[in-house]
């Protein structure tokens, strides 16, 4: 049975509020599937605009077989190209960072503006027209500080997003930041059990000692109701929004994305093993340290964590149907100097603590996955109805990108 067949066949059958067929987790064809029609068409997290602040700058992002250089242009906006030369495909930028005044391609020196266009190609004959060969470009866009690439063919608008997003950013001027720090670490799980995995706090009380000094494993917070019955929740979003903070849940109908803000425990500020801000300088000169968390995820790529002294990013990257690469990024004032405004280890103490303990548990979720003994589980409608919502999602969105299911009636 190929792929398709298979995946459409699992989605028509799978019990909803379940984890789902083993297949869907240990599978390479359903994998590759993913990749092609899943990743290869949605928006994903690329990095951050404070990465590539000045022109020249650029960052490559590599997903499978799908890879962009991702380039500040001499005007400022900030656009993604295909890295492969348009003479004869080379890979034009083997650096994940870096800063250039032109793409020079390694193979044969054919040279792109930073814009993508064709400037130099060495005798090519009298009739070769430049303008023809400009860079491949690929859709990218910016809100709130983080950079999304789309390697689709008719990207989806981003409008929407933008501007649901970004008023709950926009108070913590990532655009003013720096990558104070940043880890990879490869989880041996699928990515659907790293996402699954963090969109409950099921587990937190009993795997999180660092993280549960500040962040609530309450339901009303990982999950995906509204918050209205929380007055907790109620009264930290009025304190929040009375100083210019939108922090009110918003789902988007689609599931794809949410932002809210959390308050922390005990009114503690930040994750640190105090609970005090790890950084002096706040983020966007921020003058109300108790603001919490704000929380955006952004299915299938990264979820984040905004806090009044740093950001937290996550990206999700799938290597193999069973591995992951999952990239945590800690975001300071791009003025607080390490040593005198923030100390590097109370910074990333809790985190770095607890992206451990989550890579053990996905693997070892991924080994009993594995066995012939599994079958899906349900989920708890009280901790894990955000886990059921993630699972919704991309049900859905692999069916809509499978088609109707009339390939499998065809099939019989
Ligand atoms: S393949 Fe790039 S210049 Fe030849
Ligand atoms: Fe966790």
């Amino acid at each position: 049975m190929n792929a398709t067949f298979l995946a459409q066949k699992l989605l028509t059958s799978r019990r909803e509020g379940h984890s789902l067929p083993q297949a869907f987790y240990k599978d390479q064809s359903i994998f590759d599937l993913e990749m092609e029609i899943l990743f290869g068409g949605e928006w994903l997290f690329a990095g951050h605009d404070c990465e590539i602040p000045e022109p020249g700058d650029f960052m490559v992002h590599r997903i499978g077989n799908l890879e962009s250089i991702v380039i500040r242009g001499e005007d400022g906006a900030v656009r993604a190209f295909h890295n492969a030369c348009r003479h004869r495909g080379s890979r034009i930028c083997k650096a994940e960072h870096g800063t250039a005044n032109r793409l020079v391609c390694p193979y044969h020196q054919w040279t792109y503006n930073l814009d993508g266009r064709l400037l130099f190609a060495r005798d090519m004959g009298p009739d070769f027209d430049p303008s023809h060969y400009s860079l491949k470009s690929i859709g990218c866009e910016s809100a709130g500080g983080y950079i999304f690439v789309c390697y689709g063919e008719q990207p989806r608008d981003f409008s929407t997003v933008r501007s649901r997003i970004e008023p709950y950013m926009r108070p913590h001027r990532l655009e003013d930041a720096k990558v104070a720090w940043q880890s990879s670490i490869i989880e041996n799980g699928n990515w659907k059990l790293v996402w699954e995995n963090n969109r409950e706090c099921y587990h937190c009380s009993g795997s999180h000692p660092e993280l549960c000094r500040t962040f609530t494993d309450s339901p009303t917070v990982t999950g995906v109701e509204n918050g209205e019955s929380d007055s907790l929740l109620q009264t930290h979003w009025k304190r929040c929004e009375a100083a210019g903070l939108p922090s009110a849940f918003y789902l988007d109908p689609t599931g794809q994305y949410r932002v809210m803000r959390t308050p922390l425990l005990r009114d503690t500020e930040s994750f640190t093993m105090s609970g005090r801000s790890a950084s002096a300088k706040p983020l966007g000169g921020i003058r109300e340290p108790q603001i919490g968390s704000m929380l955006l995820f952004h299915y299938p790529t990264t979820w984040n964590h905004l806090l009044v002294d740093h950001a937290l990013s996550f990206q999700v990257m799938p290597i193999g149907p069973q591995e992951t690469q999952v990239t945590t990024k800690w975001l300071v004032h791009k003025d607080a100097v390490e040593g005198i405004d923030y100390d590097l280890s109370t910074l990333t103490e809790v985190w770095t603590a607890t992206n451990d303990q989550d890579r053990t548990l996905v693997e070892q979720n991924q080994l009993g996955v594995n066995s012939p003994a599994y079958e899906p589980g349900p989920y708890s409608p009280i901790h894990e109805n955000g886990v059921s919502q993630f699972v919704d999602w991309y049900c859905t969105a692999m069916e809509a990108r499978l088609g109707t299911g009339d390939l499998l009636a065809e099939a019989g």
